[in-house]
């Protein structure tokens, strides 16, 4: 039938032939940008929440949990990635494994990745730079720096009268600027993203050294805090920490990983693909994982879980202790680090956006035409811009950051499906880079992400499940009729 039609490994290689963007990415060069779109508001940000409602000391644990489960996703990435650097990342996978169906199925899931993801780091980004604001004095009235639903809590909580009306500005303007960014072209942004990312670096490594001699290991104890059981407002009732807070936990953090497999939608834009884009990606999450696993050991160490800061607990662990210039200097790096997030997270929707229009599956004049100078995908660009800014602009945080986890999960799970069945489907393919023990690794890794899917709301389940079925039946009425392999036949 031909919604399992599969797009043939010659036609990506003829694609990668004619592409028209500039090959200026070194290994290096790609693993930056994994680090730049991985450290951002899950480290800078969630990390307060987890530790203090959910895991305590052991959210040290909770990040070696995600961690590993990521781990798995991202051989099987770098596999892929080895045998088909295309921009389309998990999409192309699919689709040159599973069928076509499954692979728009991914993309559709994608967008939820990386324009949701985007999304949600623009509204940290806007709260880290009020704080930036309100170190030098200025203070954002709250209706101009929130949701609605956000300012009127904040509001309520202040004592003061909810606003009829709010909208977060710095969040709007942030999306603009760094669209102009992407629409300039890759190489810029490159460079603008490489510099940040030292910045950041050097921000998180100076977490490590200079809390580390603030630590006191008493506040290591208990661990793993007892299991309690929390009464919620609407009366349903819920736990807090024992093992499943560390599991809950792990669930909220694994939104801090989200962005390594961001690399291998740079495929095309990569000098050396093949090799560079599976070493960046294990490179940029293996890195990071040992930099959040000491962060949050350091954090932890410095102030007892319960007195962590639930907006920008890395910042306010400093002031706990005392070192005031510190916290400016976090809070700086904090939302210059944001920024490159939603560079890469941004581009990489672009990239595979590209990748689909290539294949027919969205309009191409749309989503696949390049601009005549700087040879990026300017339309598409412009109207991620567009929808981010709004949806930015107006919605809270949580709920955006679950529907990108979630998106993410099932990506993650579809490629270590997808990279099991095409060992057995192609064996005689080329691949640079094997994963190891593919059967386990790609078993133990839908399995992770599966599991930690049952942990997510319901009103996010069926929110996702709506946009599913949007997705179905956009496939129905436009992409299966005007998809390549229907019209060659194949
Ligand atoms: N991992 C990215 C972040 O934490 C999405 O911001």
């Amino acid at each position: 039938m031909s919604v399992w039609r599969v797009k043939p490994v010659s036609a990506f290689e003829a694609d990668m032939k004619k592409s028209d963007l500039k090959r200026v990415l070194t290994k290096w060069g790609l693993t930056s940008l994994g680090i730049g779109a991985i450290i951002g508001g899950g480290i800078f940000t969630l990390t307060g929440i987890a530790a203090h409602n959910y895991a305590g000391p052991a959210l040290a644990l909770s990040f070696v949990i995600a961690g590993i489960g990521c781990l798995f996703a991202s051989l099987c990435y770098a596999e892929f990635a080895s045998v088909l650097p295309v921009e389309g990342s998990a999409y192309a996978y699919a689709y040159g494994t599973v069928g076509e169906l499954f692979a728009w199925f991914i993309g559709w899931n994608l967008i939820l990745e990386y324009m949701m993801g985007a999304t949600t780091v623009a509204v940290a980004w806007s709260g880290y730079f009020c704080k930036l604001l309100h170190l030098c004095g200025i203070d954002v009235p709250i209706y101009l720096s929130n949701d609605l639903a956000t300012a009127t809590e904040k509001c309520l909580a202040l004592g003061m009268e909810a606003p009829a009306f709010a909208f977060n500005l710095p969040a709007f303007i942030i999306t603009w600027i760094v669209t102009m960014i992407l629409v300039k072209g890759i190489k810029e942004a490159a460079s603008t993203n490489n510099i940040i990312v030292v910045v950041k670096i050097a921000v998180v490594l100076f977490v490590i050294i200079v809390g580390a001699f603030y630590v006191n290991p008493d506040n290591w104890t208990p661990f793993i805090p007892e299991k309690q059981l929390v009464v919620n407002p609407d009366g349903t009732e819920s736990f807090k920490f024992g093992f499943g807070g560390v599991l809950t936990a792990a669930t909220i953090v694994f939104f801090a990983y989200i962005g390594f497999d961001a690399v291998s939608t740079q495929a095309g834009e990569a000098i050396n693909p093949k090799k560079d884009v599976p070493f960046a990606i294990i490179a940029s999450l293996v890195i990071c994982t040992v930099l959040y696993i000491l962060v949050s050991l350091v954090l932890t160490g410095m102030v007892k879980y319960d007195q962590l800061d639930l907006a920008a607990p890395v910042a306010s662990a400093f002031s706990g202790i005392g070192i005031n210039w510190a916290v400016f200097i976090i809070t700086i790096a904090a939302t210059a680090g944001l920024t490159s997030v939603m560079l890469v997270m941004m581009l990489g929707q672009t990239r595979v956006f590209l990748g689909m229009a290539k294949d027919g599956l969205l309009p191409f004049g749309m989503f696949g035409k390049l601009h005549q100078t700087f040879k990026t995908p300017y339309k598409s660009t412009l109207l991620i811009g567009l929808i981010i800014s709004i949806v930015a602009s107006l919605t809270p945080i949580d709920k955006i950051s679950e529907m990108c986890s979630m998106g993410t999960l099932l990506a993650f799970a579809m490629v270590c499906v997808a990279v099991m069945i095409l060992r057995k489907k192609k064996p005689e393919l080329e691949r640079p880079y094997r994963t190891p023990a593919v059967y386990l690794v790609g078993t133990l890794g839908v399995a992770f992400n599966i599991f930690l899917m049952a942990f997510v709301r319901k009103e996010t389940w069926i929110a996702f499940l709506i946009w599913g079925a949007i997705g179905i039946a956009v496939y129905f009425l436009y992409s299966k009729k005007n998809s390549n392999l229907n019209k060659t036949g194949e």
